[in-house]
C-alpha cells in the first residue's frame, strides 16, 4: 500500500486580517502547514501534495522541499475541487493506494492518530476522523443509518433540524482509496447550499458503491481543531504549549508554572533541570543535568552544560555555556558566545563571538566581542574590546590569569598577554605585555582657584 497526502491551504483566512496567508501564521514559532507537513512525513507518504491558492505563492516557497508537490487551486470552488486538483500529481494508484486528506489550518493532529485512521482504511475502504461535539454548529454531521453504519456527510447548511442534532462531525481528515477518488471527484455537484463541490459528498458515493466507510476518533478533540482567527491561532498556542509543558514535567523537569513556559522549537532537557516562569526557547535548545534557569529568559539555539545557573531576565542566543557557569541576571550571550566551564557572567554583559577560557568572570557592565579570552581571567566592570572601526571587525586575545581593571578600553587589534595587569579606566591600544602592569591615565590634578557659581537666590 502506498500513501499519497494531500493538504489543502487554498482558503483564504480572511479572518485572520492578515496580509500573511493563514496558514503561514506561526504556532510554536513554526508555520501553522509546516506541523501538518511534519505530521504528514512521519507516515513515510509516496507524495505530498500542497493545495495552495490566491496569494499562496509565499506557502509554495515556505515548503518548497524535493518530497512535495504544489498544485493551485484558483478559484476556490470548494474542499472537492481543491482535492481535485492534486489529482495529476499522484501517481498510478496501485489497488490498495490510499490518500489522505489533511487540512493545512489543522496543526495539532497527532501522527499516531492519523496512522489510526490509515488503519482504518485497510482493505479498500473509506475512513473519515470523527469527533463528537457538544456544539457541532458549523460541522458536517456524520449521518449514519439504523445499523450504525456511515451512509453520509451533510454539511451544516444543508442540513435538517434533525441532521443538526447529529454531535458527530466530520474533522475533514479523511483516508480515500486513491483508485476510487478520480470518479468520485468528477461526479460531484455544486448544487448545495454553498455552491460549492464538497469533498465530503464522496462518503454517499462510497457508501452507493458498496465501499465500506470506517471512522477513527482522535484520544483528544485539540488534535482536530483548526484556526480562522487570531483567537482560535492563540488559544491552540496554549494548547500547544500546555502539551509540551506535560510532557518536560513527565521527563523530570521541574517547571516552576507549567503555564508560563514557551517552547518554539526542541527544548531537551537532563535530569534535574528547574525552570522558573516566563521563559522563552526557540530552536534547538540543549540543558544538561543539575541547571536551574530563573524567571523570564530567553534562549535561542543554545547548550547548557551541566550544573550552570542562568538567573533572571538574561538573553542567549546562538551560544555554548559550559558546566558550572553563573549567567546573569541581565546577562547577554550573542551568537558565538562560547564559555568554558565555570564562567561568570553577571549584569549587563555582553559577549558575542568571544571564548571565554574556564574560571573567567566579567561580572558587571561589559562588552566583550571578538575577543579570545584565556582562563581566570577578570574583567573589571565597564570593559569594552573596542571591535569596530566603523569598517574592521578585529580580535581581541585576552592571556590566561590577567587582570583587566574597571573601565578599560581595549582597542582591537589587540594582545594582552598572560597574567598582564590592566589599570582601570586605561585605553590600551597597543600589546600589554605578560606579568607586568599596564595602563594609561591623565594624571589627577586639582585646580585650587576654582569656585562654585554663586546660586541664583531668585
Ligand atoms: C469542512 C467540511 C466539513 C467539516 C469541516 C471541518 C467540506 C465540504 N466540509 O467544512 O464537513 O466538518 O471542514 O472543519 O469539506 N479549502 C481549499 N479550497 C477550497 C475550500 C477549502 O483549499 O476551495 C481548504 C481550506 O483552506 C481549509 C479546508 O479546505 O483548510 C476546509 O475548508 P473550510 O472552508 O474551512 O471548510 P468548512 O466549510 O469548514
Ligand atoms: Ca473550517
Amino acid at each position: 500500500m502506498a500513501l499519497d497526502i494531500v493538504i489543502l491551504a487554498a482558503g483564504q483566512g480572511k479572518r485572520m486580517n492578515s496580509a500573511l496567508p493563514k496558514v503561514l501564521h506561526p504556532l510554536a514559532g513554526k508555520a501553522l502547514v509546516r506541523h501538518v507537513v511534519d505530521a504528514a512525513r512521519s507516515l513515510n507518504p509516496r507524495r505530498i501534495v500542497v493545495i495552495y491558492g490566491h496569494g499562496g505563492e509565499a506557502v509554495r516557497e515556505a515548503l518548497a522541499a524535493p518530497d512535495i508537490g504544489f498544485a493551485r487551486q484558483e478559484p476556490q470552488l470548494g474542499t472537492g475541487h481543491a482535492v481535485m486538483q492534486a489529482l495529476p500529481l499522484l501517481a498510478q494508484p496501485g489497488p490498495d493506494d490510499l490518500t489522505l486528506v489533511l487540512y493545512g489550518d489543522v496543526p495539532l493532529t497527532r501522527p499516531a492518530s492519523l496512522a489510526a485512521l490509515v488503519g482504518a482504511a485497510a482493505g479498500g475502504k473509506l475512513a473519515i476522523l470523527t469527533v463528537d461535539l457538544g456544539d457541532a454548529t458549523g460541522y458536517g454531521r456524520i449521518v449514519r443509518g439504523a445499523g450504525g453504519a456511515v451512509l453520509r456527510i451533510v454539511e451544516h447548511k444543508d442540513a435538517s433540524e434533525a441532521e443538526r442534532a447529529i454531535g458527530e462531525v466530520n474533522t475533514g481528515i479523511m483516508a480515500v482509496p486513491t483508485r476510487r477518488l478520480g470518479g468520485w471527484l468528477d461526479r460531484l455537484s455544486n448544487s448545495n447550499a454553498q455552491g460549492e463541490y464538497y469533498l465530503t459528498d464522496i462518503v454517499a458515493m462510497a457508501v452507493g458503491e458498496g465501499v465500506a466507510v470506517a471512522t477513527a476518533q482522535p484520544s483528544a478533540e485539540w488534535e482536530t481543531l483548526g484556526v480562522n482567527s487570531k483567537s482560535q491561532l492563540a488559544m491552540l498556542e496554549r494548547i500547544h504549549q500546555r502539551n509540551i509543558a506535560q510532557a518536560l514535567l513527565e521527563q523530570g523537569v521541574t517547571l516552576m508554572d507549567p503555564a508560563r513556559i514557551d517552547v518554539r522549537g526542541l527544548l531537551s532537557a537532563g535530569r534535574d533541570v528547574s525552570i522558573d516562569v516566563g521563559c522563552v526557547f526557540e530552536g534547538d535548545v540543549v540543558l544538561g543535568n543539575d541547571i536551574s534557569i530563573g524567571p523570564h529568559c530567553f534562549l535561542r539555539n543554545v547548550r547548557v552544560r551541566a550544573g550552570t545557573r542562568i538567573e533572571a531576565f538574561s538573553h542567549l542566543e546562538d551560544a555554548e555555556v559550559g558546566a558550572h557557569c553563573r549567567i546573569g541576571p541581565y546577562a547577554r550571550l550573542r551568537p558565538g558566545a562560547r564559555l568554558d566551564e565555570h564562567v561568570h557572567i553577571g549584569n549587563f554583559v555582553e559577549v558575542k563571538k568571544s571564548t571565554i577560557g574556564a574560571g573567567s568572570k566579567a561580572n558587571h557592565l561589559a562588552y566583550v566581542g571578538d575577543a579570545e579570552v584565556g582562563r581566570k581571567v577578570n574583567i573589571g566592570a565597564g570593559t569594552i574590546t573596542c571591535n569596530y572601526d566603523g569598517v574592521n571587525k578585529s580580535k581581541t586575545v585576552i592571556g590566561d590569569g590577567a587582570f583587566i581593571g574597571s573601565d578599560a578600553t581595549l582597542v582591537a587589534p589587540i594582545n594582552i598577554g598572560a597574567g598582564a595587569y590592566i589599570g582601570a579606566g586605561s585605553t590600551i591600544t597597543k600589546e600589554a605585555p605578560a606579568g607586568k602592569l599596564t595602563l594609561t591615565r591623565a594624571k589627577q590634578a586639582t585646580i585650587e582657584s576654582w569656585r562654585p557659581k554663586a546660586k541664583r537666590t531668585d
